[in-house]
């Protein structure tokens, strides 16, 4: 029997490793994704020989989550319950369809997490899992062992001569951590108590904004079909040009969200994030739509937005519905072609520009001075009586507006 793992190189997956030889008496092979998470991940294939791993896969996937999950999400401009920007959410999707892969590459017939029984992330996985591969099975050891102490957890580690480095363990940040190039996010320990503020040095991306210059940078960004593709004219793949962004408004201290947000399985919780590249994004796409996409278009998007960003948060990304709304969204997206300046200043994301080839805004319609016969003022004046027909009808029988 075979498992494949999603494998950190830490403490806990590194125990999960072990404990799944040990209870299920299986092969264990890893899995170690490059999400952008800014860790190297060749040291968990040194960490995984060390426990003895034969098969262990590590692989670059920054470009592929860019291109193919984060960007297409965006086209919705997809923000969950008004302030999350999914950094987690998106990243899911992928590391589920390697897994499965993976297990069908080498014979495995089930995939492992390190995901807790209380949180989104276990969903996601599974959800995942079984959309792609049926008859795929899952082992949650969260859910199963009875290591849910720290304490237990290092003398098992112990017992199992898992290499334990006390000293980085001291260090270890309070919070649980998950970072890729979208965003870093922080929960648990003292961010438990919403009324409690965060410490400035948990941030890890951005400076705060009252430590940010004084001086505004200005960034160009170029769009293709949606997608950005370049910054100040400099063409650059998917995962540069997020990676840019997020050293940019890092240091202006643009994308810091303190928020309480609904998991799927019901609980309230408070997580803090960084998404300085995906914050810049999200304002840009929005300066350009509202250019080139026609108005129903845009608002109809609008109304679906909150729904696809459910479905992404709940783990849903492979599912016919997540499929159905994305030809929608990317239907629209042709258009979005064009440039869009911005200013980079203490906290602030403020466009200052934006143009494009498929603009639908007509100055000689919109102007204030004479439009010479582009547009008849005397057609406004029917186009209001009959809007207020009813408005009229009802307020002749006397009702009263409340
Ligand atoms: N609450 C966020 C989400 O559900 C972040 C989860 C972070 N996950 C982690 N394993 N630390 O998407
Ligand atoms: C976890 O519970 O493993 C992390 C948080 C989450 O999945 O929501």
């Amino acid at each position: 029997k075979r498992v494949v793992l999603a494998y950190s190189g830490g403490l806990d997956t590194s125990v999960i490793l072990k404990w799944l030889e040990d209870q299920y008496g299986c092969e264990v092979i890893t899995f170690t994704a490059d999400l952008g998470q800014g860790e190297e991940v060749e040291p968990a294939r040194a960490k995984a020989e060390a426990l003895g791993v034969k098969q262990i896969y590590i692989e670059d996937l920054r470009e592929i989550f860019v291109r193919d999950y984060v960007f297409p999400m965006f086209r919705a401009n997809t923000i969950y319950e008004g302030e999350y920007l999914l950094g987690t959410s998106i990243a899911r999707p992928l590391i589920a369809r390697r897994l499965v892969e993976i297990a069908e590459e080498t014979g495995a017939d089930a995939i492992a997490h390190g995901a807790t029984g209380k949180g989104n992330d276990q969903v996601r996985f599974e959800l995942g899992a079984y959309a792609l591969k049926p008859g795929i099975k899952v082992i949650a050891p969260w859910r199963e062992w009875d290591l849910n102490s720290r304490e237990r957890l290092m003398a098992y580690a112990e017992q199992h001569n898992i290499p334990v480095d006390y000293k980085k363990q001291g260090t270890k940040s309070p919070y649980s951590m998950d970072a890729n190039l979208l965003h870093i996010s922080y929960e648990g320990g003292p961010l438990e108590d919403p009324w409690t503020e965060a410490e400035e040095d948990m941030w890890r991306w951005s400076v705060s904004p009252e430590a940010a210059p004084d001086e505004s940078e200005t960034l160009t960004i170029g769009f293709e079909k949606g997608d950005p593709v370049s910054i100040n004219g400099e063409r650059l793949s998917a995962a540069e040009l997020l990676a840019k962004l997020n050293e940019r408004g890092g240091a202006h201290g643009v994308g810091r969200l303190d928020i309480v947000e609904n998991r799927y399985v019901g609980m309230k919780s408070r997580g803090c994030y960084e998404t300085p590249g995906g914050t810049i994004l999200l304002r840009a796409r929005r300066a350009l739509e509202s250019i080139t996409l026609d108005r129903e278009a845009a608002h109809l998007k609008d109304e679906l937005m909150p729904r696809y960003a459910s479905i992404i948060y709940n783990g849903y990304w492979w599912s016919p519905e997540r499929r159905m709304l994305q030809a929608a969204i990317d239907d629209t997206q042709g258009v979005v072609n064009g440039e869009v300046r911005l200013r980079l200043y203490k906290g602030n994301v403020i466009v200052a520009g934006r143009r494009s080839e498929d603009t639908l805004f007509d100055d000689a319609i919109a102007t204030f001075e004479d439009d010479a016969g582009a547009y008849d003022q005397k057609d406004a004046e029917g186009f209001i009586r009959l809007n207020a027909l009813r408005l009229r009808i009802a307020a002749s029988r006397n009702r009263k507006p409340t």
